[in-house]
């Protein structure tokens, strides 16, 4: 029997947002849309897609991981499970940062694991002068973040593989940077929350540096 999209959301078992954003993704179009179209039947593919993702979101799964995209600072951004969720305070970080950046100087700027690339793309969106170096240890990541920068057409970042400073190539007509920018793992080894909830599904080099947290 042909599910309609109110009966499929109905027995998903999730909130009802949680489970109108995995339909929207799964049929491609709005959750606006399928409020519009309660009535419409989904095809057998659409209705086993939905429940499998409701499955996996009942058992935890982050819903970014899931649709395989986040919002940070307006951009639509790719993510897997080698980068972190990209988190709605770290925009206060953003807003930090661009305090200290003039919209019209050709600034230099540092962000040290860069994740998904969050930070450095939001700068670069709103300062295309400014000349980015991200950097991350994980090359699985920069790949994330590469695939962001191309997605969003910014070209003003360069991705490159560090382990913090160690491995940095400084150039020697520009040594420094004007700013810079990082959200570092802090969280302690032993702490809790890292079998708790989204942490669970995240790279654990993006949450913990390991000891007491604060090496890094
Ligand atoms: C908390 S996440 C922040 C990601 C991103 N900047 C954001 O705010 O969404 C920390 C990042 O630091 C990276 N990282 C961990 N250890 C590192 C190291 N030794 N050198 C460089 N980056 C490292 C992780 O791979 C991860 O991407």
């Amino acid at each position: 029997m042909m599910l309609t999209v109110a009966q499929a959301l109905a027995q998903s078992g999730l909130v009802p947002v949680d489970a109108q954003v995995l339909l929207a993704y799964v049929v491609g179009n709005t959750r606006a849309w399928l409020t519009a179209h309660a009535d419409e039947s989904l095809t057998p593919n659409e209705a086993a897609r939905f429940f499998s993702l409701a499955r996996r979101r009942r058992d935890g799964e982050p819903i970014a991981y899931l649709t395989g995209v986040r919002e940070f600072w307006g951009l639509s951004l790719l993510v897997t499970q080698n980068v972190m969720i990209p988190r709605p305070e770290t925009e206060t970080l953003v807003e930090r940062a661009l305090a200290r950046l003039a919209p019209d100087r050709a600034s230099h700027v540092l962000d040290l694991g860069t994740g998904s690339g969050a930070i450095a793309l939001a700068l670069a969106r709103e300062r295309p002068p400014v000349q980015i170096v991200a950097t991350d240890v994980s090359e699985a990541a920069l790949r994330v973040a590469d695939a962001n920068a191309r997605r969003l057409g910014l070209y003003n970042v360069r991705f490159t593989r560090a382990d913090w400073y160690d491995g940095m190539e400084l150039s020697p007509e520009r040594p420094a940077f004007d700013v810079i920018v990082s959200n570092p793992p802090y969280i302690a080894a032993g702490d809790r929350h890292l079998g708790e909830g989204d942490l669970r599904f995240e790279p654990m080099a993006s949450l913990t540096p390991g000891g007491d947290g604060l090496s890094a």
